[in-house]
């Protein structure tokens, strides 16, 4: 029997994090033995927000780098940047006609960028072209982070709403989102989530801060009033995050390290915190390192070439449902 199909994607904006590695990458990783894996660097879903064009060069292979480092293998995955693969803007566009603005009008992303006073036409359907990059790969699974369940559920409407409409071509995929790490919280407000584009650096480690940096972020991150190392969303945010990073840093769980820690000082749980993290993005660190800029490129544009040939055959099935066989 063949395996399930597991595709997801990450935009190439701004260095990539731990929220994105703990809530997405990581699994990613560990999905490559079990499924059929298929990764992607969103790089049209970015340009939804400006983007300077010899910059976004740079972050496009940067941020194919860093997935390769993280450990998706792409001699095990498929792995291209999206713009590369024309059919998932065609598809795309067939499911934007299936597609109503009253779901658009109701993404919660969609209306805090708008809100932000950025919006344009292809952040409105910016969900579309997220179901179409999943759906074009007939994609069984969708390892993510909590934010985009959301998208991942207009997704699974579309997929079930064409597949009333023109006979039976796509599952329904189902989300893979981890019990713990699916929202990393900003580590200076942890009500809110670590983010890409939060002006205030300290908010966020990535993949690629040196040691020290991570201690001092790490040292720096807002803490709870009180004593006591908890965890409770509710009373102690800052260091249940924290409890949380460590958690899955160090494969220990949470329960585990409250007991193991619950008397000690914010100070002292702060530095095992850190050092945790140090261990962790170090091999990821020297892989990306070891990266030759060369060879990952022509590594994604193999990578788009067998994308686009197992695109191609679900393209023309999608065709002939809808009525467009080119006769
Ligand atoms: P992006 O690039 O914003 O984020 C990449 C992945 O990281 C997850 N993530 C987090 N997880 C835990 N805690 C956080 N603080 C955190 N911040 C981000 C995201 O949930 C995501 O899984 N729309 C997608 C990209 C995309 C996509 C797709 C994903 C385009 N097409 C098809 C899956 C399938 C996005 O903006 O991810």
């Amino acid at each position: 029997m063949s395996k399930q199909v597991v595709f997801s994607g990450i935009q190439p904006t701004g260095d990539i994090h731990i929220g994105n590695y703990l809530g997405a990458l990581r699994n990613w990783v560990r999905l490559q033995d079990e499924y059929d894996t298929i990764y992607c660097v969103v790089d049209l879903h970015a340009l939804t927000v400006a983007q300077d064009p010899a910059e976004f060069e740079t972050a496009r292979l940067e941020a194919a780098k860093m997935v390769i480092a993280a450990g998706v293998d792409p001699t095990t995955s498929l792995f291209y940047y999206q713009s590369q693969v024309p059919q998932h803007t065609e598809l795309s566009w067939i499911l934007g006609t299936l597609t109503q603005l009253g779901s658009l009008n109701r993404m919660t992303q969609f209306k805090d960028k708008s809100d932000q006073g950025a919006a344009n036409l292809g952040l409105y359907s910016y969900p579309v072209l997220m179901a179409a990059d999943i759906l074009i790969h007939h994609a069984h699974k969708v390892p993510v982070g909590d934010d985009q369940v959301q998208h991942l559920e207009l997704t699974r409407d579309l997929a079930e709403r064409f597949n009333r409409r023109f006979g039976d071509e796509f599952p329904v995929p189902e989300g893979i989102i981890p019990e713990h790490g699916a929202r990393i919280m900003s580590l200076q407000d942890p009500t809110s989530k670590m983010s890409k584009s939060d002006p205030n650096q300290g908010s966020r480690i990535l993949l690629l801060d040196d040691p020290d940096v991570v201690r001092k972020k790490v040292g720096r991150a807002v803490t709870d009033s009180g004593t006591g190392i908890e965890y409770n969303w509710e009373s102690k945010p800052g260091i249940s995050n924290l409890l949380e990073i460590l958690s899955l840093f160090s494969e220990t769980p949470v329960e585990k390290l409250v007991d193991a820690h619950a008397d000690k000082q914010y100070g002292e749980f702060k530095q095992l915190v850190a050092e945790a993290v140090v261990d962790g993005l170090a091999p990821i660190r020297s892989a990306y390192a070891s990266l030759e800029d060369e060879d990952v490129s022509r590594l994604m544009h193999k990578g788009a070439l067998d994308a686009r040939s197992s695109a191609e055959k679900f393209q023309v099935s999608v065709r002939q449902k809808v009525g467009l066989t080119g006769h």
